[in-house]
């Protein structure tokens, strides 16, 4: 079964300030063909909810606050993410929403493929066939 994971990235601690990187295939298991960025999030909007045919991501909260909530089909579950230095990997055919964003949150968003909307899968009753629940 598909499942979502969090991953700890290489953290650098120094006098000067922190510093964290992330490397495709290595860090992470997938080629990031696509950087994008979540920011100026009204308070209480939620932003997603869909799955992704094919597309795997990793989704890290650089700046404030979120919660990533994850459905597999069968059960649900929330990710907070609050630090700079780890983020949520979420393969294809997970049901997500980006939900209770903090105030200036970001959220970037690092993806295995350039947007295609065909990737996308809006209707949930088409996802939970296709996951077969
Ligand atoms: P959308 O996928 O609907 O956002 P959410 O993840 O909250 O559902 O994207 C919003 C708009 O931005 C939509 O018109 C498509 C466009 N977009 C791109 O052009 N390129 C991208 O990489 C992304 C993620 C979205």
């Amino acid at each position: 079964m598909k499942k979502a994971e969090i991953i700890q990235l290489p953290k650098f601690e120094d006098d000067r300030g922190n510093l964290s990187f992330v490397e495709e295939l290595n860090h992470i298991p997938f080629k990031i063909e696509r950087t994008y960025l979540i920011y100026d999030v009204p308070g209480g909007q939620i932003r997603g909810g869909h799955a992704y045919k094919n597309l795997h991501e990793f989704i890290i909260a650089i700046s404030g606050s979120f919660d990533v909530v994850i459905d597999n089909g069968t059960e649900k579950q929330i990710y907070s993410l609050n630090r700079s230095y780890y983020g949520l990997y979420v393969p294809n055919m997970l049901w997500r929403s980006i939900e209770n964003f903090s105030t200036n949150s970001l959220c970037v968003i690092l993806a295995s493929s350039k947007y295609d909307p065909d990737d996308y899968i809006y209707d949930y009753k088409e996802f939970k066939n296709i996951v077969g629940k």
